[in-house]
């Protein structure tokens, strides 16, 4: 009974799938044919992928994997940056697809010999990889190479900006807003505060381009030097007041210091932060009674968060986070590789 029932649920779902696979929004993606960013899109093509990601999630948990909707077709992971939960949750996101992911060396590809993305890009092309997932140090990277890819022989890859210098990490903030969003149903009117290394983060850029349109109050806490003030936007309020900050978040996105980003003259003073800006169980205080933690990872743990509060399941919603990030990552691939 139990199993006719999954089945019968099973194919409701595929069926929902393909109706949003077909859709018009789809299409407009499709012609679109990169995310290189959040406000490239509209909101009814970010709530398409919320969507689809929620809808591949169902089929999960009704065990429908893998799934053979990509079969047949490569894609490329190009990680110039160091990466351990982006790219895995890539190539896992297109093995439940049926498509094949190749991972560049970059220390011991081309590149090193002085090849260019594009020339990269085009040579991938050629071996009939359709998509090319990018993380670079440059806040440009992903843009530019799908630029430079017009009129060439690469024109029809789609390029997917897996982080971008401080500039941009839109899957990392929609898989963000997925895991905001089936914690609490919706976003209207909710408070998330972003505290920590707002200056350099991509992920606090990406989050300021997409929450404020899905309802929610953002607001950015930093120590001054460590402020993204380019975020000072409408739907976005910025301060350096932790206690403004936390009181009524409903969510807090905690953020790690990007050293590796950072000018060498700036220095920290450790003991300073953790005093003045880590969260732990003893500061959430003033936060909403059902606030929850996110943080896009990695964590220095007792730095920039307590050890104690990022592994207390009553709060944290970091590996829900981590899980997500493979639907958010499916949908996208989804979309923009099916042929429909
Ligand atoms: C982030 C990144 O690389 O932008 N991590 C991630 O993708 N999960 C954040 C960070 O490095 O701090």
């Amino acid at each position: 009974m139990g199993t006719k029932l999954d089945e019968k649920k099973t194919k409701t779902d595929t069926a929902s799938l393909f109706e949003l696979l077909g859709s018009s929004a789809a299409k407009n993606l499709r012609e679109k044919k990169h995310l290189l960013e959040v406000d490239h899109l509209d909101k009814e093509e970010l709530e398409l992928i919320l969507k689809t990601a929620a809808c591949l999630k169902e089929l999960k948990n009704r065990d429908a994997y893998p799934l053979d909707l990509l079969r047949g077709k490569h894609l490329a992971l190009t990680f110039y940056e160091n990466s351990t939960r982006t790219r895995t949750s890539f190539s896992i996101a297109a093995t439940n697809l049926g498509a094949n992911s190749v991972s560049l060396d970059i220390s011991t590809s081309s590149v090193q010999k002085g090849e260019s993305l594009k020339d990269t890009a085009l040579t991938l092309g050629a071996m009939g990889v359709e998509a090319l997932v990018i993380r670079h140090a440059s806040d440009q990277a992903a843009e530019n190479l799908a630029k430079d890819l017009v009129g060439s022989r690469g024109e029809n890859i789609s390029i997917i900006n897996a982080g971008a210098g401080r500039h941009a990490h839109p899957t990392q903030a929609l898989l963000d807003c997925l895991t905001m969003q089936e914690d609490c149903g919706s976003l209207e009117g909710k408070k998330v505060t972003i505290l920590g290394d707002t200056k350099y983060s991509r992920v606090a850029r990406s989050n300021a381009r997409l929450l404020p349109g899905m309802g929610a109050k953002l607001t950015i806490c930093s120590p001054a030097y460590l402020t993204a003030t380019d975020l000072n936007m409408p739907g976005v309020s910025i301060t350096s007041n932790f206690e403004e900050a936390m009181t009524d978040a409903d969510f807090v996105m905690v953020l790690r210091i990007q050293l590796e980003r950072q000018e060498e003259s700036l220095k920290i003073d450790r003991d300073d932060y953790i005093r003045n800006f880590q969260l732990n169980h003893d500061r959430l205080g003033a936060a909403s009674s059902t606030v929850k933690i996110l943080h896009p990872g990695p964590v220095n743990r007792d730095l920039e968060l307590s050890s104690a509060l990022m592994d207390d399941p009553k709060f944290s919603l970091i590996e829900t986070q981590v899980a997500n990030g493979i639907f958010i990552r499916m949908a996208i691939l989804a979309l923009l590789m099916t042929d429909c």
